[in-house]
Parts: structure tokens; sequence; C-alpha cells
């Protein structure tokens, strides 16, 4: 354990606990404390500092406030390892893989091109919304398209208003609108113990402290969202209640009510991530539907359209409604109003749902297929997911398995990508099966998996 040289003085117009955590802060930018070192106890600090443990207890907690280091229950307190924090999740587009890549979660191709090709001939036919098209709008978007989308989303499920309604570059620049208009540097943010990577570079840009809670078949563990709630006071629960990003999990409507409730006892604000919410045919109901008020909900038509699109939406408490159109507004003024007019012609000629029933039946085709391949190694698959969690036999190191089928031409996503700063790493691999080009390609990525997983396991699966 490091043995912290500290000086404290009486004299100094600083509370202690802050002259500790300032000198912690100061000892980490010297290279002195390094990236996980453990630090002494409590009480260790105390006697050597001739304090009390309470002091101690403030100075680690201002420094976890401050991003500095984070108690691990159960082994102490360390350094946060900052490069672990913010590094290798990078929006790089993967290199082209050889023969398939199982990399992006992203919707399979079932005649998205001609769908587009059709509604932009529509629009650029209609003079009218070509002016109204191309001049500024509220940054909120034109008002008979956001009517046009809160029907659409209100006829699958979601208990969406107009008057609540931002458009959006899609998810990830809804959750930076958020965090732009509601955070602070230092404050958290809970999510599931594996999650979605965007979030860590979002984190890092606004300097917030990310915390997992764990996270079972049913997603978040509601004692541990409790004790995390208690111990952290966060600012925001971040969560993705259908289809979570990477373990494929579905909340059950009894999970979602207890989240709730949980974030209600510690007054604490959710981001329900609902990228995936539309892909199944049926699904407990949105957390929005269920609280409106305590529930910013975030969706897009990357999934069941085409992230290329890159439009989204935020449905918004209506006490934050108006901070959150000025975030937009400082950012962009609006999203385009050509992109949600595509959408809306999308919508009201029932493209949108053309395309979303036909991913619908690929992914049901493909997953059939990937599960014969794979199934020994596949626990589970939840209907409608883009993807499945593939925990590795102990015989493979997750590095050398990912390498393997790279060299053998096929991209899989390492469970590093979704672990949080000084989080466990779990053996497993993400396969996103809307991402081959075709079926035949799929197949082919899934026998080189397949015979890489064979060739080390020894085999005493349930089956
Ligand atoms: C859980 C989750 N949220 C958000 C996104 C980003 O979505 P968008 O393309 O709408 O920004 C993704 C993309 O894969 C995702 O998996």
């Amino acid at each position: 354990m490091t043995i912290l040289e500290m000086k404290i003085s009486k004299n100094d117009s600083r509370a202690i606990y802050k002259q500790i955590a300032d000198q912690l802060s100061a000892q980490i930018d010297d290279g002195l404390l390094k990236p996980n070192e453990k630090l002494p106890t409590h009480r260790a600090l105390a006697d050597q500092l001739k304090v009390t443990v309470g002091t101690i207890t403030r100075a680690y907690a201002e420094a976890e406030h401050r991003g500095l280091v984070e108690a691990r229950v159960g082994a102490g307190t360390y350094i946060v390892d900052k490069k672990k924090e913010y590094w290798e999740f990078q929006y790089s587009i993967d290199e082209q893989p050889k023969l398939c890549s199982f990399g992006y979660n992203m919707p399979p191709s079932v005649g998205q091109n001609d769908k587009i090709k059709k509604a932009m001939q529509v629009l650029s036919e209609s003079s009218l919304s070509l002016n109204e098209f191309l001049a500024y709008q509220q940054p909120e978007g034109i008002e008979s398209h956001r009517k046009i989308f809160a029907q659409w989303l209100q006829k699958h499920g979601r208990n969406i208003d107009k008057d609540r309604l931002l458009f959006t570059s899609g998810v990830q620049h809804g959750i930076q609108m958020v965090f732009d208009a509601f955070t602070n540097v230092g404050d958290t943010i809970l999510t599931e113990k594996l999650t979605y990577p965007g979030l860590f570079s979002l984190s890092r840009h606004k300097k917030l402290n990310l915390r997992g809670v764990e996270i079972d078949e049913d997603g978040i563990i509601p004692e541990s969202l409790d004790a995390a709630c208690q111990h952290y006071q966060p600012r925001f629960l971040y969560v993705m209640p259908t289809l979570q990003n990477p373990t494929t999990s579905v909340m059950s409507e009894l999970r979602r009510k207890e989240v709730i409730s949980i974030c209600e006892k510690h007054n604490v604000l959710i981001i329900e991530d609902d990228v995936n919410g539309l892909l199944p045919d049926h699904s407990p109901q949105p957390l929005v539907n269920l609280d409106s008020e305590r529930v910013i909900h975030l969706g897009s038509f990357s999934k069941c359209f085409a992230p290329g699109l890159r439009v989204g939406y935020i449905q918004s408490p209506k006490a934050l409604y108006s901070r959150l159109k000025m975030a937009l507004k400082d950012h962009s003024w609006m999203l385009s109003p050509l992109l949600s007019g595509l959408i809306c012609e999308l919508m009201c000629s029932k493209s949108l749902d053309h395309i979303l029933g036909k991913i619908r039946c690929e992914i049901t085709q493909r997953s059939q297929m990937a599960l014969n391949v794979l199934r020994p190694f596949i626990p589970k698959y939840q209907e409608g997911g883009f993807h499945l969690w593939l925990a590795l036999p102990d015989t493979w190191r997750l590095s050398d398995f990912i390498n393997e089928a790279k060299q053998r031409g096929v991209i899989v996503k390492s469970a590093e990508n979704f672990t949080l700063p000084a989080g466990k790493v779990t053996p497993a691999v993400r396969i996103s099966i809307g991402c081959p080009r075709n079926r035949e390609q799929m197949m082919r990525g899934l026998s080189i998996l397949k015979g890489l997983l064979e060739s080390k396991t020894t085999c005493d699966f349930d089956l």
C-alpha cells in the first residue's frame, strides 16, 4: 500500500480535508501517485496525519467527487486510472474486415435505399415544404413534424407529447444535450455495470464520474441501485431498459417500477436510452410511460431504419423542457428540418413501418441461424436484438480470441469496450448480426468463430 507524504497546516485557511484532497491531486499530477495505486486505509492515514478518521473520510469523499480516486467495495480506495477511463473507446470506423464484421450494432439492409429515394423525391416536389425546410425554425423543430413524430411513437407504445418533444441528431447527441443542460464538472452518473461506450467519451468531455450498478439477467439490481444512490448522490441514472447494450437484457415491468421508485426515493432523474426499444415486437412499457416527470426519454431511427440519417428525439419532463431547448439552440440551433421532414414522409407513407417489419423478420432469421451455429456458447438471446453476447469458455483469453478472429478476417467487439473504468472485464464478446452485408457473409463469419471456440473447448456446457 502507498505511503502518502503529506503536510497538514493549522495556519492554512483551507479546511484540513481540502488540504488532503488538494495534495492528492497535486501528487497525481506530479506522477507521484500512479493509476490504480491503493491508498492507505482511513484509520492508517488518520493516525499518520494525527487527524480524525472522519476528516480522512471527508478528504477521500472530496477526492472521489473530483474524480481523482474511487472507493472499490470491500477493497479500499484507489487512484483512478484516467487513461483507462477515457481511452480505448473512439468513434473510429472499424477497419475493413477481410471477411465479416460483427462490430456495429446496425440494422441489416432490407430495402432502406429505395424508401429513402422515394421519400426524397416526394419532398423535392413540394416547393411549400422546401421553403419551410430551408429557413431557420424554432429550436424544437416544426410543430407539424413534432405532431407526426408523436403520433407515430404513440402508435408504437410510447407516451409522447408533441409539446415535450425535441429533435436531435441521434441518441448520442441527445445524451450530450442532457449533459450540457443539467450537469456540472464532477457530477456522478450511474449506469449499468456494462454499458454503451458512447457514454464514456461524453463523460470525459464533461468531466463527469461514471459509476456502475450491478446487473443481473433482468438489468439493474434494485438493491445495488439503492446503495449507489445513497453513496454517490448521482445527478442521473442512465439506463437501457430494452435490449441493453451489450448484455441484451430486457427489464421486466416489475423491475422497471422498482428502478423508478428507488430513483424517486433518492430524487434522481433517469435518462432512458430507448434506441433499441422499437426492435422487439413486444416489450414492457418504456420508463417514460411510468413516470414522465422523472424520465428523459431518448430514441432515434438509427436501429429501426438507418444510422446515417442521424435523426433522434428527446421527450422531456415538463420542468426540464426549456433548458433542453436552450442547450439544443446553443449547440446547433435546430436539427435540419429537411431531416425531420424526411422521417415524417417515411412515417406518413408507412415506409418506416414497412422497413421496421422487414428488419424484424431479417433479424429473426439471422438470429435463428446464429443460434444454430453458436448455441452452446450463447446462454440467451432476446427477441429483436441486433446483438448476441457470447461468454468465452475459460480456455480462451479475451484478447487472444479477438486477435485470432481478426486474423481470420472477422471483427467482434470485446467486453472491454463496454466496461466502466476500473471495472473487471468479463471475458465476453458482442456479435452484432445486423452488421454483415448478407446472411452468407454472416454464416462464413460465424463458422470461423465456432471453429475458434471449439478448437479450445473441453465442452461441458448444458446443451
Ligand atoms: C445503447 C445505445 N445508445 C445510443 C446509441 C447511438 O445511437 P444514435 O445513432 O441514435 O446516436 C447506440 C448505438 O449503437 C447504442 O447502442
